[in-house]
């Protein structure tokens, strides 16, 4: 995509959502307590990013936040599209807000995200679920103040036109709590792998420029974020729809040399495009985690093809040999997509077999899930459900058995933690993860939320680390 079909949200049109904002504030306030909004996201990283954006919006309105439907003057999913999974459950919330809107009217009832930009969806929402008061695509996300105004003013509001392009700065986000700041530096996709909806409910590729992303990861530092975690579908092509702007490599070093940030993350890599000198930054920096998250999807060449993945089995295998060249120690992580049209039990063989010889620390993996528009719902199936099923079983067993004993070799090392916060078992367990994203629990004490320390690991399991605190009074500084 060229420059010219970015759209840049100008100042002007961004003050004027900062007006509907002052107005909708002082409406609010109106109800004589502080109005409170329940918000859920489904879906990735970028969702989650939209979300933090929306919750800044609706603070500045005045809008607290609740746990609750049910105490909520506001309630809004914000709903991904990947799989039909996470659509059901989103079907299933609204179903079940129709009772909170029969008992208390004057509630406000949103959907947005990427479902909401298929047509087929919004219009099932428009006809069936008619306690819904304000549907809006990812496009129209920076004029929710305009949109809530209208709703505010009565009726129902739609908003899902596919008007890709539109990059916007300046919206204030409520972010999650220190020490991880997540920083989306591109938008959409253009990749087209036949089974993904993301490039249609999200556009096309544009990139936001590089002074607005180092802008705001100096603005997370000195909010005191330690890590940035650099968002985009396919961050390697970061800068190729602008002449003018820096490459992706070029972006991560800069973004190292932003003081209070001591670590910096990104997702996601598409095999295809991660360049030598994206290694080469990862290897020299130090503040780059040597983590790498790098989506095979199958091992099979054939599917890869169906897939339209447009790299080959052994592409793949060469990166992963140059990462691991560059940097012997990396952890490797990794989405599989089982039962893709077409796929059959030798092709799922190789994807086994890539697994064993890859070894990944972790993998996401998921049954394939048609979606609607994408052409490979056009294509013919081999596998039965119960044989997906059955195959999907085995993986985890075969993976299972390697992420376990990949974690295994930590035991008895001292890791570098960041510490997030409390798990979620206990108050006196702290959780955090180590460079390589692994996640680590361990006795402290919550002030240590946000800080680095020093964890000497005593057990694994095969999804996360134990460990307990070595040189506490230094950590405690
Ligand atoms: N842009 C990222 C993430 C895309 S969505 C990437 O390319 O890696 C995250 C993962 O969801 C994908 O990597 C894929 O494994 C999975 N996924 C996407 N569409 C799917 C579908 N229709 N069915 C099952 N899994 C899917
Ligand atoms: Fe989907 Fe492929 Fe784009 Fe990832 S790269 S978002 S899987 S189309
Ligand atoms: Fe889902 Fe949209 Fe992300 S479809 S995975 S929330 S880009």
């Amino acid at each position: 995509m060229s420059e010219r079909e970015t759209r840049v949200i100008s100042d002007e049109e961004m003050n004027r959502q900062g007006e509907y904002i002052l107005k909708l504030r002082e409406r609010f306030s109106a109800i004589g307590r502080q109005p409170a909004a329940f918000v859920e996201t489904y879906g990735c990283q970028q969702n989650s990013s939209d979300s933090e954006r929306i919750k800044g919006m609706l603070s500045d309105m005045g809008f607290g936040f609740c746990d609750k439907p049910k105490d909520a003057d506001l309630i809004l999913y914000n709903t991904c599209a990947v799989r039909e999974n996470a659509e059901l459950r989103v079907f299933g919330n609204l179903g079940a807000l129709k009772i909170i809107k029969r008992k208390r009217p004057e509630v406000i009832i949103a959907v947005c995200g990427c479902m909401m930009q298929q047509e087929h969806i919004a219009k099932r929402i428009k006809e069936k679920y008619r306690h819904v008061d304000l549907v809006f695509g990812t496009h129209a996300l920076y004029r929710f103040p305009q949109l809530l105004d209208k709703v505010v003013s009565g009726g129902r509001v739609f908003d899902t036109e596919n008007e890709s392009g539109a990059v916007y700065e300046n919206i204030n986000s409520r972010r999650d709590p220190i020490p991880l700041a997540k920083v989306p530096i591109m938008y959409g996709c253009n990749n087209f792998c036949t089974y993904c909806i993301v490039p249609y409910v999200r556009g096309r590729e544009r990139s936001r420029s590089a002074e607005s992303i180092l802008a705001e990861v100096r603005d997370v530092a000195e909010q005191g974020y330690k890590e940035v975690m650099l968002l985009g579908q396919n961050v390697n092509s970061y800068g190729n729809d602008k002449d003018s702007e820096m490459s992706f490599a070029q972006l991560l070093r800069e973004v190292c040399r932003v003081d209070g940030i001591e670590r910096v993350r990104f997702m996601t890599s598409h095999p295809k495009d991660i360049s030598d000198e994206v290694i080469a930054a990862m290897a020299e920096e130090d503040k780059i985690c040597k983590q790498l998250h790098l989506p095979v999807q199958s091992g099979s060449d054939r599917i890869l093809k169906l897939m339209n993945r447009r790299y080959t089995r052994e592409k793949y295998l060469e990166t992963v040999k140059k990462v691991r060249e560059a940097m012997p120690d990396i952890v490797l992580t990794t989405d599989i997509i089982v039962g893709f049209p077409g796929e059959t039990n030798e092709d799922f063989e190789e994807t086994l077999s890539i697994l064993r010889e890859v070894e990944y620390d972790t993998i996401f993996s998921f049954i394939y899930s048609k979606r609607v528009g994408t052409p490979a719902a056009d294509m013919e199936d081999c596998l039965t459900d119960e044989e997906k099923h059955m195959n999907f079983d085995r993986m985890l067993e075969v993976q299972n058995e390697i992420s376990k004993r990949k974690n295994m070799a930590y035991e008895g090392t001292v890791q570098t933690v960041l510490v997030e916060g409390a798990s979620k078992t206990s108050e006196e367990t702290l959780t955090g993860r180590t460079e390589g994203g692994k996640v680590v629990n361990f006795a402290g004490d919550r002030s240590l939320v946000g800080e680095m320390v020093d964890v000497k690991i005593t057990s694994a399991q095969t999804w996360s680390l134990f460990g307990e605190i070595v040189y506490q009074e230094n950590a405690l500084r």
